[in-house]
Order: structure tokens, then C-alpha cells, then sequence
């Protein structure tokens, strides 16, 4: 329990848990599937591999090392290890203000979800004509009034858990939601594999075709890896802050990796050959789940409304811990600023509803579709800053502040549980990572990615 409020994760457990439930979120089920779709599946899947392991991971433990040593939030974590030079505040900022606009579109696509959850609840799915999904879900999405209902509802359950508290709301949360999750999701893999034609899905997903992987694939692999793993805007230093001072963060680090990229991967396989085996097509883009799944599920009989149910309940409650994740990093900030958990955490909640309002109505042909910012609707510029951009220049930061500006000393004794930990060589490697490949494979992908 190292920060000042006295809150703080109960056990290494409890943190894995929190952790994995704000990486494992719409990104691994919502969007891995449909980005590695467009570019070109088994590629698409390399490249991430990369990504995840080498710059993700080492992000996640330079954040878990900034949190822990200093028991702050972003914004104060940076000057407090660099005392002389406050202006580092600013990427702590920049962090926070991501998550924000990340949580905005969050909120709008986990009301999504929820109506499909209900949807499939109460049969209405179930009663469509297999022509008709992507109608359904344009007048659905482009409407003013029931998108914002669920927007609202996702965002009350959302707040009511951080006003919980890190260990008795987050922590205890989490313990509960992600092994069922993952029960689900196993549930949903074998049911997509033991279907005719299932081989051709696996086939996509696995089979590398590079010429779909452009310079924009590259990044938007990057970009997915920070992203599906909360690193970059500064959560994991929010978390870092509650670990316990004997967890060991290379441990936990890795765990917590694994878990999110075997997510990612296990959607792929519960989402892709099933989509083959109905003959639909897998690159639908973020319709792919709201789409082309329901027409997948109605496809089963009888059974496909459980599995419809499952798969939304799935997304929910994946989402559920995610936004949990970015809303605390936005409260954990405000209420060290002496305002009351409780009025921070409603505070922040009512100023980000209005962003997401926003965005719902500026959805496909919502009433505000005509609005644009540099040519993109006020959803897709949302969907490309936070999905795309803005993470890595995150990300490219707190690498650069971590490698060239922390002390060694203070990192390893850090990451060593001050000499108690054995790290062996990884104190080398880790720091060629973070000084030199990490840093460099975000400038490059970043500069390549955005003049493509
Ligand atoms: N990692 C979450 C997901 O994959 C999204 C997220 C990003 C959560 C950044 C917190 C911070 O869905």
C-alpha cells in the first residue's frame, strides 16, 4: 500500500487480476480480431507478437516501477523523480487526457454491447432476418436516444465500483469477473472450432499473408498492443502505485502480458472461424461483432441465443474492468487533488459522458454525422487518435523519461524488490530494451506509420 490514501491492492493476486481486467478488455474482443482482419490476419499477428513482448511488456514494468516508487499519480509521479525538471508533469497530463478520450469512446461501444446483451436477452436478436444485422445496428447506432440510455448505464456501473475503493471495489471486481471470462470465452472457442469449415477461419487467423501489412498495418499493430495492454497513458503507473511493496513486477508483468495476448488470440479463434463457417466476411470492420456475429449465432438454432448471450455478457464484463481502469486513473488524480474519492469519481464521470454523447451522435448517421474534424467524423477521429496515435506518442515518452532520465539504481532496486528479488542478466537486457529498442521502434513506427 504505497500511496498516500492508503489504498492499495491486497495481494499479488488481487493486482494480476486488476490489471489483466483493465488489459483485457473491447480491445482484445472488439477490435484485435478486426484490425488483424484488415491487415492480413496471420502478418498482422507477427508483428504484434513483437510488439507485445518487446515494447508493451517493457512499457508495463517501467510503468509498474514509476507507480511503485512513487506511490503517485501520473501527473505527480513524473517531477517527483526528477524534482529539478517539473515540465515531465506534462506527459503525465497528456497520459491522463488520453485516457479520457479513451474512456469517451469506450463508454459509447460498451453501450453498444450492453444493448446487444439485452437484445439477446430478450430475443429481439434472435428475430432478425440475416439480411438485416447491418441495418439493425446502423438505425440502432445512429439513434439519439437509446444508444445514450446504455452510455449511461455501463458508466453507473462503472462509477459505482471505483467509489467501492481500489481493494473492495476494483480488486475484489476483478477477482470475480475475469475467470469467468475466461470460462466464457473457452466456452465460445470450442463451439467456433467444432464447426463445419472451421479450419478455414484458424487458416486466416494463423496464415501470414504480407501483402496486406503496409507501413499503416505496422503502426495500427503497435498502436493495438499499447492499447490492449493499458500501457503508454499511464493506468499501469495508477496501478503500479496500489502493488503491494513484495510483488514481484517482472512476475506480475509477464502474467499479465500472457493473459492479454492469449485473450486477444482466443477471440480470434472463437470469432474468425465461425464467421468463415457462415460464409460472412471477416474483414467487417468495428461492425464485425455487432454485424456479422448475430447472424453467426442465429445460424446455430435454438442454442445460438445462449451463445449470443455468453458472447455479450463476454464484451460487457471485459469492458466492465477496462473502464473501471480508466476512470480511476482520471479519480485517482482529482482526489489527490483533496476532493472526495466519491465526488472525483462522479465529477469525472459526468464530464466524460458529455464527450461520449458526442460521439454516439456523431456515429454512422447520427444526428450529428455532418460534423467533422479534419475531414473524419467526431467517432472515427476518437477511434483513430486513441486507438492509433496517441498511445504511441504516449508510450514514446514515458520510454524515453524511463530509460534516459530514471536512475539505473532506482530502477533496478526497484524492480529487485530493493536486492531481495534475484533479476539476474535481465537488468542488462531490460535496459538495452528500454534506452535503445524500444525508444527506437516507437520513433520509427510512429514516424513511418503517420506519413504513410
Ligand atoms: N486495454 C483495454 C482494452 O484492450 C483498453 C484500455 C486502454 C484500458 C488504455 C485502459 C487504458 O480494451
Amino acid at each position: 500500500m504505497a500511496t498516500k490514501s492508503g489504498e492499495g491492492f491486497s495481494s499479488s493476486f488481487g493486482a494480476i487480476m486488476a490489471a489483466a481486467g483493465s488489459a483485457v478488455g473491447l480491445g482484445n474482443i472488439w477490435r484485435f480480431p478486426y484490425i488483424c482482419g484488415k491487415y492480413g490476419g496471420g502478418a498482422f499477428l507477427l508483428v504484434y507478437i513483437c510488439f507485445v513482448f518487446f515494447i508493451g511488456m517493457t512499457l508495463m514494468m517501467s510503468e509498474f516501477v514509476i507507480g511503485r516508487r512513487t506511490g503517485e499519480d501520473p501527473m505527480k509521479a513524473y517531477p517527483k523523480l526528477r524534482p529539478h525538471k517539473p515540465g515531465w508533469r506534462f506527459v503525465g497530463l497528456a497520459g491522463l487526457f488520453t485516457c479520457f478520450l479513451i474512456l469517451a469512446i469506450y463508454l459509447v461501444i460498451s453501450g453498444w454491447t450492453l444493448n446487444y446483451f439485452w437484445e439477446s436477452l430478450n430475443g429481439t436478436l434472435a428475430g432478425i432476418a440475416d439480411g438485416d444485422f447491418g441495418v439493425h445496428f446502423n438505425d440502432f447506432a445512429s439513434s439519439p436516444f437509446r444508444p445514450v440510455l446504455f452510455i449511461v448505464l455501463f458508466l453507473v456501473f462503472t462509477t459505482v465500483v471505483i467509489i467501492g475503493g481500489v481493494e473492495k471495489g476494483i480488486e475484489r471486481v476483478s477477482k470475480l469477473l475475469m475467470p469467468i471470462l475466461v470460462v466464457l470465452l473457452l466456452v465460445l472457442c470450442v463451439r467456433s472450432l467444432t464447426l463445419d469449415g472451421a479450419s478455414a477461419g484458424i487458416a486466416y487467423l494463423f496464415q501470414p499473408d504480407f501483402s496486406k501489412l503496409t507501413g499503416e498495418g505496422i503502426l495500427a499493430a503497435l498502436g493495438q498492443a499499447l492499447f490492449s495492454l493499458s500501457v503508454g497513458m499511464g493506468v499501469m503507473i495508477v496501478y503500479g502505485s496500489y502493488l503491494p511493496v513484495d510483488d514481484n513486477i517482472l512476475k506480475t508483468s509477464v502474467w499479465i502480458t500472457v493473459c492479454d495476448f492469449a485473450i486477444a488470440v482466443l477471440s480470434g479463434i472463437a470469432i474468425f472461424p465461425a464467421v468463415f463457417a457462415c460464409g460472412q466476411d471477416p474483414t467487417g470492420g468495428p461492425g464485425l461483432v455487432y454485424q456479422v456475429l448475430p447472424m453467426v449465432f442465429n445460424s446455430f438454432g435454438g442454442v445460438g441465443r445462449l451463445f449470443s448471450i455468453v458472447f455479450f455478457l463476454l464484451l460487457s464484463l471485459a469492458a466492465l474492468t477496462s473502464a473501471i481502469s480508466l476512470l480511476e486513473a482520471l479519480t485517482q488524480w482529482l482526489s489527490n487533488e483533496k476532493i472526495s474519492r466519491t465526488k472525483s469519481a462522479v465529477l469525472m464521470s459526468v464530464a466524460v459522458v458529455f464527450l461520449a454523447v458526442v460521439a454516439s451522435f456523431s456515429f454512422g448517421d447520427g444526428i450529428w454525422s455532418g460534423v467533422k474534424i479534419g475531414g473524419m467524423q467526431m467517432f472515427d477521429l476518437l477511434d483513430k487518435l486513441t486507438g492509433t496515435i496517441l498511445p504511441p506518442i504516449c508510450a514514446l515518452l514515458t520510454i524515453i523519461f524511463f530509460g534516459w532520465f530514471m536512475k539505473k539504481d532506482d530502477i533496478i532496486d526497484e524492480l529487485s524488490n530493493h536486492g531481495t528479488v534475484k533479476i539476474g542478466y535481465f537488468d542488462v537486457f531490460y535496459y538495452f530494451l528500454v534506452r535503445l529498442v524500444a525508444p527506437a521502434a516507437l520513433l520509427i513506427v510512429l514516424i513511418s506509420g503517420l506519413i504513410n
